[in-house]
């Protein structure tokens, strides 16, 4: 497509351009989609409340942008590539035409069973690709989807389908990950057993066959009611500001919040961000690792590249099974072209020795791309020698749940390379640093909190439900700018460095988990009286997860204990959140206002008690050494 960039001087040119002009620059990025009806405004906006409004008046359909359009001139192209769990198995291959098919299949399976425009819809299944097809149905219709990652605990979906008050569930029997055959459709039924009353349907797909409990007033089967649909289905004309989808993330306090995304400005923003920064050329292989589950499956696994007319590879399985050599035994079968993945499943693969990487001819590869978490320079070189061969350049794509797609990233041979720099902002994004008291920080070589000056498309317009939350959350602690939470460095060439996270928030294996939800799901164990949980360096996950806990009395068996607590914190959260070190203790460092200091806790955590400052103003300065004598490493 024409809005690819093609050189660095074109790259300065344009993003020159973008800032003097971000309404025409954005109007011309638009254009390349199709609208119904055009915009009457290309953008209206202030952050204080925050009111942002992308190509308002436009009407469109993003599945009209991903399917329709591209059925004259690659209806027969592959548009998604399964792969699945075992590789004994068959990959699926749907052409645009067979996927177009589908979705319309499955939204008119949808509208029967009573769903239609402005109605939230929950997911809970395995990477299949009927959680894609699920997905654009929804679109197709203009249900709000809310996909809520396979991995989370009954709890936890039923709090997220409660939020949204979701009038369906669509799911799956079990889930096939490495050698586990998870159950899904359990785990719906014991959240609906929490209390859902909204739910009305659960639509389930029977994946491995096994079988499940049934409850025919709300169980209906997926191969009962989608195949004799209509294959046509007309696309929903949907406002540019309408809801195209709910996703759930964590921040430093409370409970996930809904991150609202809107169908026009996601739509231009997954659009254009997925050709510039793979450079994708017609015809490749892409492939993302990520879950659908996770912002970087929604964008760039099914919108991204399908509103490109591009292949998309989708994973069912685990980077390491069959064994560790599973993800490059893909690329070659599949001769794969962009590879996305995450730092945490780079060092994995890393420390699991070379020798899973050779003999797999990885020639196909064009482009690398990292994402989720700071990539460390060692992953960095390995990634870019042992996978890449020297000769392909990796894109560090530095974005949020709440930014729809990626922000800062280099583009891929055109950007120069820095290991461990995300980079340069892409067109239309105003980046800047500043410190604690919201003064912007000039300059090269500096560090402060990374801010955005401006709103692109793809930016949140509300936290569902509750819009004063994603005011205070975002928009309130510098004004007039959105806050990212992340602290960054930025050098001398105007590149970005991300450092990490400056709030309360962790990054486990590039899973964002809340310490306050972690806390919160401990002290539900009824021998917990308080908890404190920070992260601190780990060299596969890149964060684990600490947890200082205080007991109701002596603990006469520990490992006993500890596994409670691990147990607790799966069935209150999932197995994601589970910390990787417990530290029972007597007290917490607190401030004499009861604040936890946690910069101590850190510390400890970090195994560094060479300087934990001035303790001598805690209320109960004893507490640290007793901690630092008995920190876990
Ligand atoms: O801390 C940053 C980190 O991941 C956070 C966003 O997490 P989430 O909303 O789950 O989205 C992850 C996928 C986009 C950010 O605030 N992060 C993401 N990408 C990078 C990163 N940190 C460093 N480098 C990156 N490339």
């Amino acid at each position: 497509m024409s809005y690819r960039i093609k050189t660095f001087e074109e790259y300065k040119s344009v993003y020159k351009k973008s800032v003097e002009d971000p309404e025409g620059f954005w109007a011309g990025v638009a254009e390349h989609f199709h609208w119904n009806k055009p915009w009457k405004s290309v953008l209206e906006w202030e952050f204080k409340t925050p009111n942002i409004k992308w190509f308002k008046g436009g009407k469109t359909n993003i599945t009209y942008n991903c399917l329709d359009r591209h059925l004259k001139t690659r209806g027969d192209q592959v548009a998604i590539l399964w792969e699945p769990n075992n590789p004994e198995d068959d990959a699926i291959r749907l052409t645009y035409r067979q996927l177009y098919e589908e979705v319309c299949r499955t939204a008119n399976a949808l509208k029967s069973l009573g769903i239609g425009k402005g109605d939230r819809v929950c997911f809970y299944m395995p990477m299949v690709p009927e959680l894609a097809i699920g997905v654009l149905a929804c679109a197709r219709i203009g249900a709000v989807h809310s996909v809520v990652f396979a991995g989370f605990s009954a709890q936890s979906l039923a709090d997220r389908i409660n939020d949204s008050a979701c009038k369906a569930v669509l799911c799956s029997d079990f889930n096939a990950r490495g050698n586990k055959n998870i159950p899904v459709k359990k785990v719906v039924d014991d959240a609906l057993a929490m209390g859902c009353p909204s739910i009305e349907k659960v639509l389930v797909l029977r994946h491995t066959g096994d079988p499940v409990s049934w409850n025919a007033d709300v169980d209906v089967w997926w191969h009962d009611i989608v195949p004799n649909q209509s294959a046509e289905c007309p696309p929903e004309q949907m406002d540019a500001e309408d809801m195209l989808f709910i996703l759930y993330t964590s921040g430093s306090t409370g409970k996930p919040k809904g991150v609202v995304h809107t169908v026009g400005g996601y739509m231009v923003f997954a659009g254009y961000t997925f050709s510039n920064v793979f450079q994708y050329n017609e015809g490749e292989v892409f492939w993302c690792t990520a879950d659908v589950g996770w912002i970087t499956g929604h964008s760039y696994i099914v919108y991204g590249p399908l509103l490109n007319g591009a292949t998309s590879l989708m994973f069912e399985g685990v980077p390491t099974f069959p064994d560790a050599g599973r993800f490059w035994e893909v690329c070659e079968k599949h001769k794969v072209n962009i590879f996305y993945t995450a730092p945490t499943a780079i060092r994995a693969l890393m420390a699991a020795g070379d020798e899973w990487t050779e003999g797999h001819d990885l020639s196909s590869l064009r482009v690398l791309g990292s994402v989720g978490e700071p990539i460390n320079s060692e992953a960095w070189h390995w990634y870019h020698d042992k996978i890449g061969k020297g000769r392909c350049p990796i894109v560090d794509t530095w974005w949020q749940t709440e930014t729809g797609g990626i922000l800062i990233s280099p583009l891929a041979g055109i950007t120069p390379m820095k290991p461990t720099y995300a980079s340069l902002p892409l067109p239309g994004i105003q980046p800047c640093l500043v410190d604690a008291s919201g003064k912007e920080i000039e300059g090269d070589d500096v560090e402060g909190m990374l801010c955005m000056k401006f709103p692109w498309p793809g930016i949140i317009r509300t936290t569902y439900g509750d819009h004063e939350r994603c005011r205070q959350t975002y928009f309130a602690t510098f004004e007039d700018k959105y806050f990212t939470g992340d602290g960054a460095r930025r050098d001398e060439d105007g590149y970005y460095r991300i450092i990490g996270r400056v709030d309360d928030v962790m990054n486990v294996s590039g899973h964002r988990i809340g310490t306050a939800e972690v806390e919160n799901a401990i002290n539900e164990n009824p021998h917990v009286v308080e908890s404190a949980v920070v992260g601190f360096p780990h060299e596969i996950k890149g964060q684990g997860i600490y947890a200082y806990v205080i007991t109701d009395g002596p603990v006469s068996d520990v490992a006993k204990f500890e596994k409670e607590l691990l147990a607790t914190v799966t069935r209150i959260i999932g197995p994601i959140a589970k910390p990787d070190m417990i530290q029972i203790v007597s007290g917490l460092p607190k401030t004499r206002s009861g604040k936890i200091m946690r910069r101590i806790l850190r510390k400890i955590a970090e195994g560094d008690t060479s300087n934990l400052g001035d303790t001598s103003t805690l209320l109960n300065p004893e507490v640290v050494e007793e901690i630092k004598v008995g920190a876990r490493r």
